[in-house]
């Protein structure tokens, strides 16, 4: 069986939901507590296994290039300054024998448009999708999660959460054939149905495994709403012919591409983080809320 190791990053969206700081400057760039998103997505996929990191990147999105490229000025001025400690941070931001791709996505079309950018280096292979505003907290890499399950049923893989049914109508909802602890053969898939509507309360978050085939079925799909091709529409096509499944991965989300998800995960990762943890939990305590 063909391990995975490549994983895309399509960061091309507008980011509405955070402007006007996302007028000009990517929302993957947003910082948690010291580290951009973008970064805690790479790492999540080097964790996992991952060799080749495919960025799809739109136009105001150069400086995630920049981000993941080396920068010898700056390491020239740390090493002459003796700061080695910041200097080991800039340079493990790729570890080496880590590579980077980035094709431009020429305008926004949708999240499956954005995969399909990435067919001509994924080839045809198996891969991971990142979707680096969903930040996951999680004891074993949700991504490798995913992998361990693909490896075994060497199907399309789907994070899956469970959410109130009140929400249906911001993700993909999911129906299932049969479940096995956390682990669900998918039947059914619908973008965003209202809550009366929704087969579940099964959501697709910002984690898949797909196999090549999706690339021929997000070609045959047609834009839907707002003129966006919809990776949801192509993974219902690709349940004709392969069977899918869906895990509730073990970890805690993050939806960082809204205010309130970006705040929370700012709380939650400086409670955890070595240098502010003491320091900002006795803050919150002295905070009379
Ligand atoms: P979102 O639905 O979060 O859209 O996209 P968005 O544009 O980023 O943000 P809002 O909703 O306007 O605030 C899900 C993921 O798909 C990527 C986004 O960058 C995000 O990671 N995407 C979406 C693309 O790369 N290209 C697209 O055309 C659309």
């Amino acid at each position: 069986m063909k391990k995975i190791k490549k994983v895309v990053f399509p960061v091309a969206g507008l980011g509405t939901r955070f402007l006007p700081t996302t007028k000009a400057s990517p929302k993957e760039m947003l910082p948690i507590v010291d580290k951009p998103l973008i970064q805690y997505a790479a790492e999540e996929a080097v964790a996992s296994g991952i060799k080749e990191l495919i960025f799809i990147i739109g136009r105001t999105k150069n400086v995630i290039m920049d981000h993941f490229d080396s920068a010898p000025e700056l390491e020239n001025e740390l090493i002459a300054k003796n700061k080695k400690n910041l200097l080991k941070l800039v340079q493990k931001i790729v570890p080496k024998n880590i590579d980077c791709f980035f094709v431009r996505q020429n305008k926004p079309s949708g999240l499956g448009h954005a995969i399909h950018c990435a067919k001509n280096i994924v080839n045809n292979e198996p891969f991971a999708v990142i979707l680096a505003d969903d930040l996951i907290m999680s004891q074993k890499p949700c991504l490798k999660q995913l992998m361990d399950i693909h490896y075994e049923k060497e199907s399309t893989v789907l994070a899956l959460e469970k959410i109130k049914k009140s929400e249906s109508n911001k993700y993909g909802i999911v129906e299932y054939h049969s479940k096995n602890k956390d682990l669900y053969r998918i039947k059914s898939i619908v973008e965003k149905p209202s809550p009366n509507t929704a087969k579940s309360n099964l959501a697709v978050v910002g984690r898949y495994i797909f196999t090549p085939e999706i690339f021929t079925k997000i070609e045959k799909v047609k834009p839907g709403n707002g003129k966006e091709i919809q990776i949801t529409d192509a993974i219902a096509d690709l349940m004709k012919n392969q069977s899918i499944h869906g895990h509730i991965f073990e970890g805690k989300r993050f939806d960082c591409g809204s205010k309130l998800g970006y705040l929370q995960a700012t709380i939650e990762y400086a409670l955890e983080h070595d240098e502010l943890s003491r320091k900002f939990r006795n803050y919150l305590k002295k905070l009379k809320i």
